[in-house]
C-alpha cells in the first residue's frame, strides 16, 4: 500500500509517525512510502535518513498523492484533511471527544479514521499502543523537568563540602507514566513514594523500589482494560486525607492519575501546595484533562509561593527522537496488522477486535466523535 506522512503542523509538536526503522520494514513488506520533506527535521532525523531506509521525498500536495494511508501524530486541520484522497485511511491521535468538526469532514471525503488513542488494552495491541509508549516518554521527562526546577539534588551525597540528604519524591498514580517516573527518579537517587488506586499497582510501585503511602487500594478500583474507575465520595475523602499528610515533606511532586473519558481526579489542592516547603515542585501530567491538582494551568510554570507548579503540556514532543521511534514502531505494527496476510494490500476489517475499537470513522460511517 502507499503510505503518506506529512510534517506535522500543530504547534509546538515535534514528533514525526514514521522514522526510518519503521520505514525500513514497511518498505520491506513492499509497502511504497512518501515522507514530506523536512517531516523529520523537528526530531532531528534528516530527509537523507528517510530516503535510506526506503521512502520517497515530497513537497505540498505531491506527499499525498495516491495515497492509501496517511499516518499523523496529530489530529489533520480542515485543510490537511481536503488534501487526503477521498477513500483513504488516516491513522492519528483525533482527540476523541473533542470537537466533532473534522470527524464530520472525514466522513464526508469516506476517509476510514483510526484513532491511535483508542488501542484496545489487550495483550495483542500492545506493541500498537501509543498511549503506553508515549506515556513512558512523559513519565521519564516529568521528573527531569521537576529536577532541574528543584531547590535541591536529587541524590544523597557525601562530599567534603558536606553530606546531602536525598530528596523525596511522590508519584501520584502508578500506571504507565507513574511507573517510569518512578523508576526515572530512583535513578536520579530520590528516595520515592506512590499512591494509586489500582490493587495491581501497589505491587508494581514496591517492586521498583518506591514504597506505597495513601489507603489500600481496593480490589475493585480496577475498571475495563485495566484502567482505575472513579472514586466515591468517601474513597476521594481518604485518598486527599493521606496525601495531605504525606505531601508537606515531599521535594518533587508527579501527578499522573488519570480515568478515561473523564477530567482528572483532583488530587492536590490549592490547601495541599501551600502546605509545602517552598523550594519544592509539582510537574501534573494530568494538565490536558483538567489537571490532578487544584491549581494547575495547562502549559504555564506557576510559582505558588515558592512551590513550582508545572502544567505539563506535550511532554513527548519534548524527547522528540526517541519519542517518534516509539510511536513509529507503534503505527508500523498497526499497519502491519492492517495489510493482508499475502501481498501489501490494505485490508480494513472492521470486525476485527483492534480496528473496530479504534474506527472513529468507517467510510461515511461517523462511528465515534
Ligand atoms: P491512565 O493514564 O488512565 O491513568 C494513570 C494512573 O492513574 C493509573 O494507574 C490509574 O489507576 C491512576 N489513577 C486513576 N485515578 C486515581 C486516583 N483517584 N488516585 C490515584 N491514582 C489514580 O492509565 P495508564 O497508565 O495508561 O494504564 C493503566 C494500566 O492499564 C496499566 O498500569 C496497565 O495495567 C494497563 N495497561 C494495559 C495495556 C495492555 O494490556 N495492552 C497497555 C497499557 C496499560
Amino acid at each position: 500500500m502507499r503510505i503518506s506522512v506529512p510534517k506535522e503542523t500543530a504547534p509546538r509538536e515535534r514528533r514525526v509517525a514514521l522514522t526510518p526503522d519503521a520505514i525500513t520494514k514497511l518498505a520491506k513488506a513492499g509497502h511504497a512510502i512518501t515522507v514530506e520533506r523536512g517531516a523529520g527535521a523537528t526530531s532531528f532525523i534528516a530527509d537523507s535518513e528517510f530516503e535510506k531506509a526506503g521512502a520517497t521525498l515530497a513537497d505540498g500536495a505531491a506527499v499525498y498523492a495516491g495515497a492509501e494511508v496517511v499516518a499523523r501524530v496529530q489530529k489533520p486541520s480542515a485543510d490537511e484533511v481536503a488534501r487526503i484522497p477521498e477513500g483513504a485511511l488516516l491513522v492519528s491521535l483525533m482527540q476523541p471527544g473533542s470537537d466533532r468538526t473534522i470527524i464530520d469532514a472525514l466522513a464526508a471525503r469516506r476517509i476510514t479514521t483510526l484513532g491511535l488513542e483508542l488501542v484496545p488494552r489487550i495483550t495483542r495491541a500492545q506493541s500498537m499502543d501509543v498511549l503506553s509508549s508515549q506515556a513512558t516518554v512523559s513519565g521519564y521527562k516529568a521528573v527531569l523537568l521537576a529536577a532541574s526546577h528543584c531547590a535541591k539534588f536529587l541524590p544523597a551525597l557525601t562530599t567534603a563540602a558536606g553530606s546531602i540528604r536525598p530528596a523525596q519524591a511522590f508519584i501520584l498514580g502508578a500506571g504507565v507514566a507513574g511507573l517510569q517516573a518512578i523508576a526515572t527518579a530512583r535513578r536520579l537517587g530520590a528516595v520515592v513514594s506512590a499512591f494509586d488506586v489500582r490493587a495491581a499497582a501497589a505491587e508494581q510501585v514496591k517492586s521498583l523500589g518506591a514504597s506505597f503511602v495513601g489507603p489500600a487500594p481496593a480490589q475493585n478500583a480496577e475498571a475495563a482494560g485495566g484502567y482505575a474507575r472513579a472514586q466515591s465520595d468517601d474513597e476521594q475523602a481518604r485518598t486527599l486525607e493521606a496525601i495531605g499528610a504525606h505531601i508537606v515533606s515531599q521535594d518533587l511532586v508527579v501527578s499522573t492519575a488519570q480515568i478515561p473519558g473523564r477530567t482528572a481526579p483532583r488530587l492536590i489542592t490549592a490547601d495541599m501546595v501551600r502546605a509545602m516547603k517552598p523550594g519544592s515542585v509539582i510537574v501534573d501530567l494530568a494538565a490536558e484533562t483538567g489537571g490532578n491538582c487544584e491549581l494547575t494551568q495547562l502549559g504555564e510554570t506557576l510559582d505558588i509561593g515558592g512551590v513550582t507548579l508545572i502544567g505539563a503540556a506535550n511532554l513527548p514532543s519534548t524527547v522528540p527522537f526517541h519519542a517518534s521511534q516509539m510511536f513509529a514502531r507503534n503505527v508500523q505494527t498497526l499497519l502491519t496488522h492492517l495489510t493482508a496476510k499475502e501481498g501489501a494490500a490494505l485490508v480494513v476489517d472492521i470486525a476485527d477486535e483492534i480496528t473496530a475499537a479504534m474506527a472513529m470513522v468507517h467510510g461515511a460511517d461517523v462511528r465515534r466523535t
